[in-house]
């Protein structure tokens, strides 16, 4: 196979690509997206701030674009993302409490209800743990509405798109070794014998000089499979573009039976979020970086 897409579908896994709307009439950047990968996220069209930028009043406009873009081209969608503590409107940043509670709840129905059956994962919760070694959760205010608020997100969504596989979503958990990594699965395990509606972790994978990839990650997606929930690589970048690296991602993934595939967080290097890393598959050109040819052949 000679394109990313074509080429995890071979093993019945997809490989996607962050899509920014605002690119897509850039014909290099929307070619190359068409072309090599068969899964695609909103990189933030489908956040709290785009989707209701009033309370109650949704805006579809932004995330409908990249959806149809998706479908219209033969792409699955990543729902990304319900409740965060960060791309918070201003009207949500100003809510505590009940209210607060009561605003992510009709968030999720309303979000939800705009694409139901349409998302083959909703990262349902997004970061919600502290970096370092508390092993706690992160403080914000959704925290502050009290430590049931994932597992009230998680049984929302269920409830408002059955359909959807419903996903906890963090970055800094790749690591086994981290007290971050062993808070999430904790949470995870628990949510699985409690009969809470998770289905998947998605692993973002931002790689950098402070968060090296390590090869314990495939320890870690088997650890989380093993709970009996799907995983996925959902925001892969890795400072500098190591080949190395990016095959060795890949082959973890496609270790783990129930890895569900592989997203890249951006077409090329000048559509990251962190363009000075230079962390993504292809040059500001166009043209395949050697990362990609060690992904495509890994895969
Ligand atoms: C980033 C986007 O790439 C940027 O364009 C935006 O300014 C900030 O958010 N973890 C996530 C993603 O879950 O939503 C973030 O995306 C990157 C880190």
């Amino acid at each position: 196979e000679n394109t990313l897409g074509a080429a995890a579908a071979q093993s019945g896994r997809y490989f996607g690509t962050a899509i920014a709307s605002g690119r897509l009439g850039d014909s290099t950047y929307s070619a190359i997206a068409n072309r090599e990968f068969d899964s695609v996220t909103a990189e933030n069209e489908m956040k709290i701030d785009a989707t209701e930028p009033r309370r109650g009043q949704f805006d579809f406009t932004a995330g409908d674009r990249v959806h149809h873009w998706a479908v219209q081209n033969g792409k699955q969608v990543r729902g990304h993302t319900l409740a965060w503590h960060s791309q918070q409107p201003g009207w949500m940043q100003s809510l505590s409490g009940s209210t607060l509670r009561q605003a992510m709840v009709g968030h999720i129905n309303g979000v939800m209800a705009h694409d139901k059956g349409k998302i083959a994962q909703w990262d349902v919760v997004n970061e919600a743990f502290q970096d370092g070694s508390s092993g706690a959760r992160r403080d914000s205010n959704l925290q502050r509405t009290g430590n049931d608020w994932i597992e009230v997100a998680f049984r929302t969504a269920r409830a408002a798109d059955p359909a959807a596989k419903l996903c906890y979503n963090d970055y800094n958990v790749e690591n086994w070794t981290w007290a971050k990594t062993q808070a999430m699965y904790a949470m995870v395990k628990d949510f699985k014998q409690r009969g809470v509606p998770i289905d998947c972790v998605g692993f973002q994978s931002h790689f950098n000089n402070d968060s090296p990839y390590h090869s314990n990650f495939r320890t870690t997606l088997r650890s989380f499979a093993a709970l009996g929930v799907d995983v996925a690589v959902t925001e892969l970048d890795i400072q500098g573009a190591s080949p190395t690296a990016y095959a060795d991602v890949t082959k973890d993934c496609l270790a783990v039976a129930r890895c569900l595939g592989i997203t890249v967080w951006g077409v090329r290097d000048t559509d990251s979020w962190r363009p000075e890393h230079s962390p993504l598959l292809f040059n500001a050109n166009g043209s395949k970086k050697p990362a990609y040819t060690a992904v495509l052949d890994a895969l």
